[in-house]
């Protein structure tokens, strides 16, 4: 939060990417700050998750991303969480007609509003989740990439005009270093990472499950506490996972099953017409993790391929390829 913060308070000059291991928290985050700074003066924020809308073409876009002032007030009661609901930017019914019928470029309505917006001393803020869900998606004239388009116009927004921040997180890991790669884009952006949570942070959380989680049935040993981090680490998620199963059955008995799940998902995974490479490739995981990308030449489709499974994480900043989570290094592990 502190770092976002920071981020805020600076004047717009590049993109915010918060990336990071599926479940480490990046919307939750996203969601909080969204909530600590609607009711502040000076910021105008504007929240969209991809994950929740329907994205198949142009027009799928426009109506994520635009909605007319008039239809907002049918929807809005009731309703307590419009961020996730609503296009980012009111329009009056006519641009939104224009827009519709692509005679009014989508680009310049949003510089409008933020000009708009700075006349009033307001800073705009951007927050898309799940960004990569619009690639594959094609401006109209279908020659430009709707993805690419946009991220030239947020660098166009923050570095050259600084007329608004933007922050767009996604795990999508080979989004993030199609990103990276591109060297235009990594000197305007700025990179973040929400990994999972550190050792001491999982015994202070787990130490107290009484006063953070007001539970009462049970609380765990220091032992218990140790195997739950040695088996799932800082997952938030699964540790979460945990807690919920411990009213019903023993820790030894909840540990065993998800390292037998974890097993099973190798197997599954591995046990493909290329089975001997994938196990080679894993192999390397069991004995070093995480591997420098140096390290793994020529392997490129399929660290691709396991990095879409979600069995390794890529982190283009550090440049390593890692296994995703800890619970997954068991399975790893027994697997072999
Ligand atoms: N630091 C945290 N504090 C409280 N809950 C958390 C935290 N991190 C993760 N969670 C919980 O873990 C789950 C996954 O979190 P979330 O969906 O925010 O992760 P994510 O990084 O956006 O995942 P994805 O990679 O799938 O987009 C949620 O149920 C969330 O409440
Ligand atoms: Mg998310």
């Amino acid at each position: 939060m502190a770092e976002l913060r920071n981020y805020l308070e600076g004047r717009p000059n590049a993109i915010l990417f918060l990336y990071g291991p599926k479940s480490s928290g990046k919307t939750t985050l996203m969601y909080r700050l969204f909530d600590r700074i609607e009711e502040e003066k000076g910021y105008e924020i504007n929240f969209l998750n991809l994950r929740e809308v329907f994205l198949a073409s142009y027009d799928d876009f426009i109506d994520a991303f635009f909605k007319s002032a008039d239809t907002d007030s049918a929807f809005k009661t009731g309703t307590r969480r419009q961020y996730s609901l609503f296009g980012l930017f009111k329009l009056d019914a006519f641009t939104e007609r224009m827009l519709k019928k692509k005679q009014e470029d989508p680009f310049l309505v949003m510089k409008r509003e933020f000009q708009r917006l700075q006349k009033k001393n307001i800073l705009p803020v951007i927050i898309i989740d799940e960004f990569h869900k619009l690639d594959g998606l094609y401006m109209p004239d279908k020659q430009k990439r709707l993805m690419v388009e946009l991220m030239n116009f947020f660098v166009a927004m923050t570095k050259e005009s600084h007329l608004c921040h933007v922050i767009i997180a996604s795990s999508d890991a080979f989004f993030i270093e199609q990103v990276y790669v591109d060297t235009k884009l990594r000197k305007t952006s700025k990179f973040m990472k929400l990994d999972y949570l550190k050792k001491e942070d999982v015994l202070f959380w787990l130490g107290d499950i009484k006063r953070h989680n007001k539970v009462q049935e049970y609380s765990l040993t220091e032992e218990q506490i140790e195997a739950i981090w040695q088996t799932v680490g800082g997952s938030v998620w699964e540790i979460h996972f945990i807690l919920e199963e411990l009213f019903q059955r023993p820790l030894d008995e909840i540990i065993t099953k998800m390292k037998r799940e974890k097993v099973a998902m190798i197997a599954d995974w591995v046990d493909y017409d290329d089975i001997e490479e994938r196990r080679n490739l894993l192999a390397e995981f069991n004995a070093h993790n995480p591997i420098d990308r140096r390290q793994l030449t020529g392997l490129r489709n399929l660290l691709g391929q396991a990095v879409k499974d979600n069995i390794l994480y890529y982190d283009p900043v550090e440049g390593e390829y890692g296994v995703q989570g800890k619970s997954l290094e068991w399975g790893i592990k027994e697997y072999f």
